[in-house]
């Protein structure tokens, strides 16, 4: 493959266990790059992240932003707590400081898809008792740019008896739509995806009628009714746009619910911010835990400024710099970036798939295991090389 003008990713390790599942992250994209002449170059920031903080007052320089957009994707490890816990006197920031970075890049170059899939997978940890949630394979799709969100809002009289905080949230019929559409669009991927495989799905509708996938809108709309109406109606005029996909709407409480009495019952979830991100935890622990669970930040319309991946996990510090770390889900979560930019170059796709079928594969033959780091690192190499 011609290897002129290169993809270009901006690596963060980052915080806590970052670090270490980032650096076996590495070594399968150097392995997969060299053996198959991808288009890819990368370099390691060592901001955001709080060790940068410490020493420069802030988590990532000034121009942080406009440096970001020279890439086209940005791949990162973790933020947060980087432990270990057992030290008590660690640099550690409060999490609305040491995330801050996270929230600013998926604003800054409106990544207003976030993408969770939570499929479960052979070998990953089946949380839930009844045998039919080895079936559990959904997307869920989070509205990223907007919602509860936005950062509007204020305290007024802070401290005093009588003080005030104020949190709006914010919902444009602009941003309700092109997600939902993008959600409706997967609906469709998947299912001729799965047709191909041969694991054609079935969906009812309301009216019983079935289709071979289906979208379900999350709303809390029995109370808050403002942005819930207006998901509701946006949500049935895209609809009109794909009678082959069936369509379901949950309230957010009923959805948590139901997610653990019966989530094979889902395929693509669509939901606002805050919601989606309570219910993607909901659906990591679903795909076997937070060891395993991947997410991308994505900005469909424009690639011109970089998407971001990132596992759904966090800086885990309580783990933190024992070696311990599961990059299972970084590497998942490096492989649906290839595949992303294998959209613009398919060798990439095709990396991506490798990379997947690599940590899947790894994911099935030691699953339950209890394994280091680098062991994981080590065994994924090595399905890669053969
Ligand atoms: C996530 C995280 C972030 C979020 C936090 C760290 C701001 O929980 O990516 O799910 O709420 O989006
Ligand atoms: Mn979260």
């Amino acid at each position: 493959m011609n290897t002129a003008n290169p993809f270009r990713i901006a690596v963060i390790p980052g915080d806590g266990i970052g670090p270490e599942v980032m650096e076996q992250t590495l070594r399968c994209l150097t392995q997969l790059r060299d053996d198959m002449e991808l288009p890819l170059q990368w370099e390691q920031l060592d901001w955001p992240s709080t060790a940068y903080h410490q020493q420069h007052g802030r988590m990532m320089p000034d121009d942080a932003m406009e440096r970001f957009s020279a890439y086209d994707a940005i791949l990162l490890g973790a933020l947060g707590d980087p432990g270990p816990l057992s030290n008590p006197d660690r640099y550690v920031l409060s999490d609305s400081e040491s995330l801050s970075p996270l929230l600013k890049i998926r604003k800054g170059f409106d990544q207003w898809v976030c993408e969770r899939p939570a499929r479960l997978l052979p070998g990953a940890t089946q949380y839930l008792a009844d045998e039919r949630a080895q079936k559990v394979d959904m997307l869920v799709i989070r509205e990223n740019s907007e919602g509860e969100y936005v950062a509007q809002g204020g305290r007024l009289r802070a401290g005093t008896a009588h003080e005030i905080a104020t949190q709006v949230e914010v919902f444009s019929r602009h941003a309700t739509e092109r997600v939902i559409r993008y959600a409706f669009d997967q609906a469709r991927q998947r299912a001729r995806q799965r047709e191909e495989d041969k694991r054609t799905r079935r969906f009812e509708n309301a009216d019983g009628t079935t289709q071979v996938s289906q979208v379900c809108l999350i709303t809390k709309r029995n109370a808050l009714r403002y942005w819930g109406d207006m998901y509701t109606e946006v949500f049935a005029q895209v609809a009109g746009d794909y009678p082959d996909v069936a369509t379901h709407h949950e309230l957010i409480d009923a959805a948590c619910m139901k997610f653990v009495q019966c989530p094979w019952r889902f395929d693509v979830v669509v939901a606002s911010n805050l919601q989606g991100d309570i219910l993607t935890d909901l659906a990591a622990v679903l795909s076997g835990g937070m060891g395993v669970a991947p997410s991308c930040n994505l900005n469909p319309d424009d690639d011109s400024v970089p998407s971001m991946f990132e596992p759904t996990h966090g800086s885990a510090p309580d783990i933190a710099g024992q070696g311990l770390a599961d990059p299972t889900a970084m590497l998942f979560t490096a492989a649906r970036m290839l595949s992303w930019l294998g959209q613009r170059r398919p060798g990439l796709a095709t990396a991506g798939q490798r990379l997947f079928d690599a940590t899947a594969g790894d994911l099935a033959e030691y699953g339950a295991q209890r394994r280091k780091t680098t062991e994981v690192g080590n065994s994924v190499l090595r399905r890669l090389r053969s």
